[in-house]
């Protein structure tokens, strides 16, 4: 093991990710950010600098459990403060899985601004995988926006709501095409121009270069802000292996889902003819979709990149078919061999997920709860017991049990609030995500839930209301998968089981960027006493900051 240093610089920049011109956060002049890679037990010492003139921000390692280390989640207002124009904050952290990982911004709506990339962990050098591969492909796909985050951010926050929209590009490798298309000869009617590149632009797909009769590692996470998404490459199977950081027991698919926050690694053979090239397409799924397919090549070497695919691009399954999105998420069990769940529960948690008002804002609420960050980091408030800093009492642990999931909110009038979850540390936690209908009218939307700090076991999904002493006599505990990511179908439930065994403040929340920034989140604690040693970085804002002033360590 050893310790691998980064110096990240995080700027606005004009870019063109799908050849049009917007700004875009860079990190060190790319986008997305560069790719971290490392070995399993390595430490990463990264530090980041905030080139921005106007505002802070912070980088969150996503999937990566900081064991030991909460200060280091980056999670603004959470786990610490947010970094200043000018000032640097040296992460450091020990990967301790292998897997696929990614990064991103976590502060505001600063991953939807672009500011994210890649971090892939591999096992030491030595191990092998259980499965084998003779090379591999990285794929980060996102969402992309033409109107900034800020004005995206002022329209999620004003009366009435202005809702952000579709994206207008999906990239791959923050790659896309606006007014063009790959595959416009396919396009009936045509309605874009077939692009016309040379290769080396900033929108230019990068191209899948194989060998005939191999066998390709393509790691996949989707850091979308709002898409929902399903790839798929014609004429080939994928072969689930790794699911965020976990193994799965393998299964061939021929194209697979993926929602904001999750990663997968899948196998593919080249096996097809070796004449030709073979597209990889990625669609949106679950809400209506108006945004073209992202799009690249899978190159066969015995030909030219250049040449085109004869067929056309693969169909995105229906975007409303949410039996087929079931049918693949339930596909996914863990690998024989990976820890399986307690038989118990120690405490049981029903979170009602709801789409409300306040005072004209319209927001997202969990048990009727809106939150909304404090100014003070949990981490270093909680630890010094700054009780002024965030709402003491805990917020709900279920929803009246008469509450109607399949109708409108009756008195859609939330809270806001900033209250925590606090768990012994050790607690067996049962989370049951509870769906429902939406605030006006009648549907009900996917959300993927991501934990922090953590990899929960999915125990099972179901239809309508949770029923408790009932449904879970259904719970796979067996071959539960461990995740970090899960989602909630329609009028649905999931329930998760994790244990509180990792001292530190984790978020838990809808991966969905614009969901988040109105409320879509809670907030769980456990063991912070145990803590060690918080560095005085993290803390140097709010009441944690007014400490150490007072403290005369400045
Ligand atoms: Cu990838 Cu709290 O998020
Ligand atoms: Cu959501």
């Amino acid at each position: 093991a050893r310790v691998r240093h980064y110096h990240f610089e995080v700027e606005y920049m004009l870019y063109k990710p799908d050849g049009s011109e917007h700004v875009v956060m860079g990190i060190n002049g790319q986008f997305p950010g560069p790719t971290i890679r490392a070995e399993v037990g390595d430490t990463l010492d990264i530090a980041l600098t905030n080139k921005l003139h106007t505002e802070g921000t912070v980088i969150h390692w996503h999937g990566i459990r900081q064991l030991g280390t909460p200060w280091a989640d980056g999670t603004a207002a959470i786990s610490q403060c947010a970094v200043k124009p000018g000032e640097t904050f040296q992460y450091r952290f020990i990967v301790d899985r292998p897997g696929t990982y990614f990064y991103h911004g976590h502060y505001g709506m600063q991953r939807a601004a672009g500011l994210y990339g890649s971090l892939i962990v591999d096992l030491p050098k030595g191990q092998n995988e259980s499965f084998h591969y003779d090379g591999e492909f990285n794929l980060l796909l996102s969402d992309f926006y033409h109107t900034s985050s800020q004005e995206q951010e002022v329209g999620l926050s004003s009366k009435p709501v202005r809702w952000i929209g579709e994206p207008q590009t999906l990239l791959i490798n923050g790659r896309g095409q606006f007014n063009c298309s790959l595959a416009a000869k396919f396009i009936n009617p045509p309605t874009l121009q077939q692009c016309q590149l040379k290769g080396g632009e900033e929108w230019a797909p990068q191209i899948l270069h194989v060998e005939p009769n191999k066998t390709y590692r393509i790691r996949i996470a989707s850091t979308t802000s709002l898409a929902s998404l399903n790839l798929a490459i014609s004429g080939h199977k994928l072969i689930v292996v790794e699911a965020d950081g976990n193994y799965v027991q393998p299964f061939a698919v021929d194209d697979i889902d993926i929602y904001s926050g999750e990663s997968y690694s899948v196998l593919i053979n080249t096996d097809q003819d070796p004449k030709k090239n073979y597209w990889l397409s990625i669609g949106v799924r679950g809400r209506k979709p108006s945004t073209p397919q992202g799009l690249t090549i899978l190159n066969y070497k015995t030909i030219s990149a250049s040449v085109f695919p004869s067929s056309p691009p693969p169909i995105t399954p229906l975007w409303n078919d949410f039996e087929r999105s079931k049918t693949f998420t339930k596909k996914i069990i863990a690998k024989v061999g990976t820890p399986q769940p307690p038989k118990n529960f120690d405490r049981r948690i029903l979170l009602l997920n709801t789409q409300n008002n306040f005072n004209g804002l319209t927001k997202w609420s969990i048990n009727n709860v809106s939150l909304s960050l404090p100014t003070t980091p949990y981490l270093g408030s909680i630890k010094f017991k700054l009780n002024n800093s965030f709402d003491t009492n805990p917020p709900p642990e279920n929803f009246p049990t008469d509450y109607d999931i399949f109708k409108p909110p009756v008195n859609p009038t939330t809270n806001i609030g900033n209250g925590v979850y606090m768990f012994q540390l050790g607690e067996v936690i049962d989370v049951i995500l509870q769906n429902a209908n939406q605030l006006t009218g009648n549907g009900s939307e996917i959300h993927p839930w991501h934990l922090h700090g953590h990899d929960f076991w999915v125990l099972g999904y179901g239809e309508g209301k949770f029923k408790q002493g009932e449904d879970e006599k259904k719970f796979n505990l067996a071959h539960a998968p461990l995740r970090n990511t899960a989602v909630i179908f329609p009028y649905g439930w999931t329930a998760l089981r994790f244990r509180a065994d990792n001292p530190g403040v984790w978020a838990f929340h809808c991966h969905i960027e614009p969901h988040l920034h109105m409320g879509m989140g809670v907030i769980f604690a456990e063991g912070v006493d145990k803590v060690k040693k918080i560095p005085r970085q993290a803390l140097t804002c709010g009441h944690t900051g007014e400490m150490l002033l007072n403290e005369g360590h400045y």
